[in-house]
């Protein structure tokens, strides 16, 4: 069945754009947008360029990005250093195979990594996307056991309410009843999930909670290979926000038990929290970490699953002798390129300071929403503001109100959040914060 409901462009719109009418019912009938359906699509608005934390709509409506395109353009859009170093590099080559080749691009980018990661994270496999990196860092967890003999460590451990990505591994780590991937419960290889940490990030950890996580270790480790976790924010499973002494506490339990720690920093890398990497909030090295997003400032996808070299040697001085992947596109020149003037970019500039600046507007803007019935809760940590709403968000309905409010939020289930570039002026997050008080307000009061 065909949509019913095209977006229709007005004819000034038409005019000089460089969609055409046609070209939005294809889009709407024949492309898949994330989590979406082709036969009841959501409505889709079309964007034609976008420039420091401003996207530009086919009508000329211009949007305050508070989305980052899903944590990845922490410098916002269309910048000037990224660009040059995407033109600098296309004008070497753009690919080229890692299979027996090196190139500079990775051999910078992989310093750079091994240089601002927690200790320890000296070795890097390059892949192409958040979810490819993690289904790496489970594979070489896997594979670090079965090297040492232990052949049925096969299980995972992780939290509930998690989120790692669409693959199928990171999806069998993903929450299994409240996440987007419980229909694929039977198909999908079963692991060992603990409640989500309780308290919020400014909290002590549950006494009684730590003891259930201790016995939690006691009866799943046997079989585990590894304890993966989003470290201090858990993301897409509910934007929840934990204390840094649960980090700590499963890090002393996988020490413990002989199990590898994985760290998800997909999210949560290059600053999002007010560290560099979450990981740094409790002072945790993980044995394995994964990094996304906005490794390349949005430009471009790229991943990377770094170790340490317990874990690479242990794999490397196994039974197979090396580490069984190596994707087509591992270590693209393009990306790595980016990438490493990114990072460039983020170290010389203010960022802490400009995330605390953040923060705290963050938290004095979103705090009146507090005061609606419509909203639970109010949750804020570094660039990261969320409204947790007592009610699922009427997703189309939001987006339209914060299009007319000239901001761009997507909303989904219950949370309305925010993780801006961190580029983005005072005044600027206020008409983004402010869109979102409205909106709980509206909601409140039943329009
Ligand atoms: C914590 C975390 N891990 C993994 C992923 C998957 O990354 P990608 O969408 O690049 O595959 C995401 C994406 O939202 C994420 O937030």
């Amino acid at each position: 069945m065909k949509s019913k409901s095209p977006v229709k462009l007005s004819a000034n719109m038409r005019e000089d754009s460089n969609f055409s009418q046609s070209d939005l019912d294809f889009d709407q009938n024949h492309i898949w947008h994330p989590y979406t359906s082709l036969t009841n699509p959501l409505p889709t608005y079309p964007v034609v360029s976008a420039s420091e934390v401003r996207l530009k709509l086919e009508n000329g409506q211009e949007l305050i990005d508070g989305m980052s395109s899903w944590w990845t353009a922490i410098h916002g859009y269309n910048v000037p250093e990224l660009n040059q170093a995407a033109k600098d590099q296309l004008e070497k080559m753009s690919h080229v195979m890692f299979g027996g080749i090196t190139h500079q691009p990775a051999i910078s980018l992989a310093k750079k990594l091994v240089e601002i990661t927690p200790k320890g994270l000296n070795n890097v496999f390059f892949s192409d996307s958040g979810s490819v990196s993690v289904e790496v860092a489970m594979k070489m967890a896997v594979q670090y056991q079965h090297s040492l003999g232990h052949s049925g460590k096969t299980k995972f451990m992780t939290f509930k309410n998690g989120y790692h990505g669409d693959t199928t591994s990171p999806m069998s780590v993903c929450d299994p009843e409240k996440g987007m991937h419980h229909l694929f419960t039977d198909f999908l290889p079963k692991h060992h999930f603990f409640e989500a940490p309780k308290n919020g990030f400014d909290e002590e950890p549950d006494e009684a909670e730590l003891s259930q996580l201790a016995i939690f270790f006691e009866q799943n480790a046997k079989e585990s290979a590894a304890f993966i976790l989003e470290p201090i924010v858990q993301g897409a499973g509910g934007m929840r926000m934990y204390a840094p002494k649960y980090l700590s506490a499963v890090k002393g339990l996988c020490e413990k038990h002989n199990l590898l720690l994985i760290a998800d920093e997909i999210a949560t890398g290059f600053g999002r929290t007010g560290k560099l990497f979450a990981c740094e909030h409790a002072n945790v090295s993980p044995d394995i970490m994964c990094v996304g997003k906005a490794l390349t400032g949005g430009y471009l996808s790229l991943a990377a699953t770094l170790c340490s070299d317990r874990v690479s040697k242990t794999i490397c001085e196994g039974e197979a002798g090396v580490f069984m992947h190596g994707p087509t596109f591992m270590a693209n020149p393009l990306s790595c390129a980016i990438a490493n003037k990114n990072i460039e970019l983020l170290l010389s500039s203010n960022w802490q300071e400009k995330i605390e600046q953040i923060e705290s507007q963050l938290k004095q803007e979103l705090e009146p929403a507090q005061q609606f019935p419509s909203v639970k809760e109010v949750r804020v940590l570094g660039a990261i503001g969320v409204i947790e709403t007592a009610e699922e968000v009427n997703v189309p309905a939001a987006q339209k109100f914060f299009v007319d409010a000239e901001v761009w939020i997507r909303p989904f289930r219950n949370l309305i959040y925010i993780m801006p570039p961190y580029v983005i002026q005072p005044e600027d997050l206020s008409k983004v914060t402010k869109a979102m008080v409205d909106y709980c307000h509206s909601i409140a009061n039943g329009s």
